[in-house]
């Protein structure tokens, strides 16, 4: 349900804007893939400005494969030579059409096109690129003209010479210059390596995680810094120097490196999903707990479970309010103990908001320690951290979730909560239940 409720503010919120998807060829092999194309087919039909850019590179491989041809890189970049360049058409077309079938049985119509004009890469360290091309230019306005027909652009890794010579352009940097050309909100890379747990990579001291241990967000320099933690033998920056990205690690490292490249670029929103997860598009873009990790350019506003650093912050938030007796006294050490109940708003790095979910037996939990401030906050911090930690109630199999007040019945009520009788609280609590304070209980049923 709160999905549902996310997805409505959300395709509000982007209802006209542009976001380009580059897709990995794997991926579109895959058993999924017709319900990633049923998800994006879904955003476009919302009012998104979906534009695709499919990945390639395992079937030029196999193409090359194929007729006796083999792949060539120079420091990671794809040498294509003039006499593949027939099998690298063939093979950025077939990968291009599957999208175009994917999105048909959606109902969503898509064009192929010729919207990159490409030229000659010339020579890099002492080799002939041949028909290894650049984006010389984006033709924004040919594609903007086939979004306002409400159709999808679809850009296979080909691009022509002004007197209409074919080069094979990489895939990535078609995604990084149409999403920059575009001013895209977002560029979403779906992978087919896997998503990033702070497990399997080295990662920046840190970082952000969801629960399940993923990487929730990474600054730009926190992502190049993490490519280069993980740079080992035969990757250059994680850039793989020899042929296309094997393993799963190194497809996820690759994707980053993308990632890190379209930041630097100005595309403010960068997020990586793993492919092979279902419904990951969709969970990511409308989730508050996202299911894959984003790199942003921007400033970033996140939700995200408190650290020891942060008690300060959160002390300083709480003060004036407990002075004023709305919210109850707690020292450093009474936050410290129960740390893992608390979460932040933090904007740049900086606390603007917490509040705390304390589960008290019987399939009950307390949102309490609530406060949304500094000049920095709009409008709303205070219910996405109420909606946020109402997910992770619901994640937890909490059944109801009650607040104790003596000045915000309203603002709850305004969420869904509604008033109940203290002798509905969990018996620990109504134990410990002030009634000098004479506090309100409104409760919720976490469905
Ligand atoms: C209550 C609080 C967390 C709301 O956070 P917020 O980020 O301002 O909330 P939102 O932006 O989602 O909502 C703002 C709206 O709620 C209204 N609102 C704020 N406090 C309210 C209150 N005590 N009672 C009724 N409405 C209230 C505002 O007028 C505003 O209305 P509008 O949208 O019509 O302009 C915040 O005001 C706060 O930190 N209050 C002090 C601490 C506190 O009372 N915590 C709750 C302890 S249980």
């Amino acid at each position: 349900m709160n999905l549902v409720r996310e997805a409505f503010l959300y395709q509000n919120r982007f209802n006209g804007q542009t976001m380009v998807f580059k897709v990995e060829f794997p991926v579109t092999e895959g058993a999924g893939f017709p319900y990633l194309m049923k998800d994006v087919g879904l955003l476009a039909a919302s009012g998104i400005r979906v534009v695709i850019v499919p990945g390639a590179a395992e079937c030029i491989d196999k193409a090359l494969e194929e007729h006796g041809k083999r792949a060539l890189f120079v420091r990671g970049e794809r040498r294509t030579t003039h006499d593949v360049i027939p099998y690298v058409e063939m093979a950025a077309f077939h990968a291009a059409t599957r999208f175009m079938t994917g999105l048909s049985a959606c109902r969503v119509d898509a064009v192929i096109g010729n919207f990159v004009r490409a030229r000659g890469r010339g020579v890099a360290d002492g080799v002939d690129m041949e028909a290894t091309g650049a984006v010389d230019k984006v033709f924004t306005e040919a594609i903007a003209r086939v979004l306002d027909f409400g159709m999808v652009p679809i850009l296979p890794c080909i691009g022509w010479s002004p007197v209409g010579k074919p080069y094979n352009v990489s895939s990535d940097e078609i995604a990084v210059a149409v999403s920059a050309a575009l001013g895209a909100v977002k560029l979403v890379i779906v992978t087919a390596g896997a998503a990033f747990y702070a497990r399997d990579f080295a990662a920046p001291e840190g970082v952000d995680c969801a629960e399940d241990g993923h990487i929730l967000h990474l600054g730009p320099k926190e992502a190049a810094l993490m490519l280069k933690m993980n740079a080992d033998e035969g990757t250059d920056g994680a850039l793989l120097s020899r042929r296309t990205p094997g393993t799963v690690k190194e497809r996820s490292l690759s994707a980053l490196s993308l990632a890190v490249a379209a930041s630097k670029a100005g595309v403010e929103r960068v997020h990586i999903v793993n492919g092979w997860e279902e419904g990951v598009v969709l969970r990511e873009l409308f989730s508050n707990f996202g299911a894959g990790t984003m790199v942003y350019a921007d400033e970033y506003e996140a939700i995200r479970t408190m650290r020891n650093s942060d008690i300060p912050d959160v002390l300083r938030l709480m003060e004036p309010l407990m002075r004023k007796g709305v919210l109850l006294r707690r020292s450093a050490e009474d936050i410290q103990e129960r740390k893992d109940d608390y979460v932040v708003f933090v904007i740049d790095g900086a606390v603007h908001g917490c509040a705390a979910l304390r589960e008290w037996g019987g399939g009950q939990a307390e949102i309490g320690a609530l406060v949304s401030g500094g000049e920095k906050v709009e409008a709303g911090v205070g219910r996405r951290l109420v909606q946020w930690l109402l997910e992770r109630a619901r994640r937890r199999g909490i059944k109801r979730v009650f607040v104790l007040t003596v000045s915000t019945q309203d603002w709850f009520e305004a969420l869904g909560f509604r008033e109940a009788a203290v002798e509905t609280l969990p018996e620990a609590k109504r134990k410990g239940y002030d009634g000098e304070r004479k506090s309100k209980v409104y409760a919720l049923d976490v469905v």
